[in-house]
This record gives structure tokens, sequence and C-alpha cells, in this order.
């Protein structure tokens, strides 16, 4: 059999809002329950992470990919950001592989709502047609911090497209990566500032075999730049092996390994309370977020591990 007849059909592709809600409501009138997994496209297998889940959680599952301009910078790559559609849509149609009906899953129950993958694509006209919105979520003090200090106004943009999005499909549940963990605690506090009916869930980050988190912007790293970029886990996993030693030990033995390479420039290194998102001090006992940035030959990357401070006792 050639490949072309073996490949799974590809999901259908809804463009507009008034096109999404429709297969919602459809779907509701069915029984379903629906999940978001929300990307900018460029997807890998963190992403088809998020799709998994998703569809544990619901039986219709829609995958938005939109690069949203709002979260980028003057000086950012959106125009660069990697926009890999025909690659998208097929790993996505491998995902409801062995159907001839495309988009469904394969594990559908006699009797039980139709359980299928649809992509939402909106153009920017389609999303901000009246140009940037006037409008703005704000994610307060958070917002600035880390992600937000080196790259003002993105989560203020991020949390914009994110309510668009919910706005638009109306879903149960919505999965984010943990490895934005900035943007997934934002996101739960503005679904909970807001009192927006729908439940968020984080994915575990996904990684490469000698740890690095994936992310579309690996694919910038040259064959240097990507042996060096596994420094920001190994930084991570000092600071988890420092951590019984308390914040600031914790904090010097991941700059320590990050050091160790002269290729990798460091934007900040840091522990949070996870219900806060603030740093610790010395004080601070029991599990933690550690949190790292850097850039690796020009390519910005993050990453983020739960480290355990001074056991308690
Ligand atoms: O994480 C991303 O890919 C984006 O920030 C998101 C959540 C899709 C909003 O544009």
């Amino acid at each position: 059999m050639s490949p072309t007849a073996s490949a799974p059909p590809a999901p259908p592709v809804a463009k507009t809002i008034a096109g999404i809600r429709s297969i919602v409501k459809d779907a509701r009138a069915h029984g379903a329950r629906v999940a978001l997994a929300p990307t900018m496209g460029a997807l890998h297998d963190g992403h088809l992470a998020l799709v998994r889940r998703a569809r544990e959680l619901a039986d219709l599952v829609i995958v938005s990919i939109f690069v949203n301009p709002l979260q980028f910078g003057p000086n950012e790559d959106f125009d660069r950001y990697p926009r890999t559609w025909d690659a998208d849509l097929e790993a996505l149609a491998a995902l409801t592989a062995d159907n001839t009906d495309g988009g469904a899953f394969s594990d559908h129950a006699e009797g039980a709502p139709p359980r299928r993958l649809v992509v939402f694509a909106p153009g920017v006209d389609e999303m901000y047609p009246d140009g940037p919105t006037q409008t703005r979520i704000s994610g307060g003090d958070v917002a600035a911090l880390f992600e937000g200090e080196s790259r003002p106004g993105h989560f203020d943009g991020m949390l914009t497209v994110v309510a668009k999005l919910l706005n638009s499909v109306q879903p149960d549940a919505a999965m984010f990566g943990q490895k934005d963990a900035q943007q997934a605690f934002l996101v739960r506090r503005m679904v909970t500032d807001l009192n927006l009916p729908v439940a968020i869930e984080a994915v575990p980050t996904v990684r490469e075999a000698d740890g690095l988190a994936l992310s579309s912007r690996n694919r910038y790293l040259s064959d240097d730049a990507r042996r060096e970029a596994v420094t920001l886990s190994a930084a991570l996993q000092e600071v988890a092996a420092a951590a019984p030693r308390g914040t600031a030990e914790a904090l010097a033995a991941g700059r320590a390994r990050v050091e160790a390479s002269s290729a990798v420039k460091l934007d900040y290194l840091a522990i949070v309370d996870p219900q806060t998102f603030r740093s610790v001090d010395e004080r601070y006992r029991g599990p933690a977020l550690a949190l790292i940035a850097a850039r690796v030959d020009g390519t910005r990357l993050i990453d983020n591990a739960t480290v355990v401070l001074r056991s308690a006792g």
C-alpha cells in the first residue's frame, strides 16, 4: 500500500468562531463533553500530550492553532515563529488513526456521544477584526515577574487571547503545558478571578532523552546550541538535589551549573511558592517550583521543575 493510501484523514478545520461554536453546539446536543487544547501550532509531542489528556477528559477535543500577535513584543519572533500547518494536521490526524472519518477517535462506544478531534484555526482578522483589542485582560503583579519582566505585555496578550478562545469554544476543560508554568498559573488565576466555567488542567512537561523540555523554539537551535540547551534542565536538577539544604544553596548550585556553559546566558533562576508564584526565602519548606530562563546562542528557552526545600522537621 502506498504511504498516501494509508495516511489517516486530516481532522476537520473550523476557521471561524461561528463555525467552531456550531460544532460545539451540535456535539453538546449529543451529550458530548468538550475540551480545548490551545496551541500556536508547530506541534511537538508536548502539544500532543495536551491533546491526549483532552481526549481522556472529553468526547470533542478542539485543538486551536493561532499564533497570537498580541503576546509577542515588538522585538520578538512573531514573524519568524514556526508555522508548520501541514505537519501539524498530519500529527493530529495520526492521533485519530484507523478511522475513515477524519478527526474521529477510534475508541467510540456504541450509544455514546461521537468522539472526535476538530482543529480551530482562526486567522488574525477573525480573532482581531478591529485590530488589537481595546479591552485587555491584565495578569496583575505576577504577570510582571520572571517571563513578564523579560517580555513586557506578553502575559496580558496571552490572557486576552486565552479568554477569547475560551469564550469562542466554551469548553468544559482546557489544557496547558506545565512547561509554561507562569502561563498556567496566570490562566488559573484568570479563571478563578473571573468565574469562568472551565477546568484548567496542567499537563506535565515532555522532555527529550537528555532532559531538554520540548518547545517549538528548539527548532531554532543549531547542533552546538542544542547540545548546550540541556544546561537548563541540568541546572534544575542541581537545584532539586541541593534543595534539602535550603533556598540559597539550591540557587547557587543551579547557577554554578549554568556558569559552566559559556554558550548559555542566564536570564533568571528562581524558586517560587506554587500557590503565589512569588520567590521564596530561606525560611520556606516543602514543595516549590524552580524556574529557569536562558538564552542559548540567541534562542530564549524556559523550563521549570518541582523541588522540595528543606523537608520539615
Ligand atoms: O502556550 C501557547 O502556545 C500560547 O501562549 C497559547 C496558550 C496558545 C495562547 O496563545
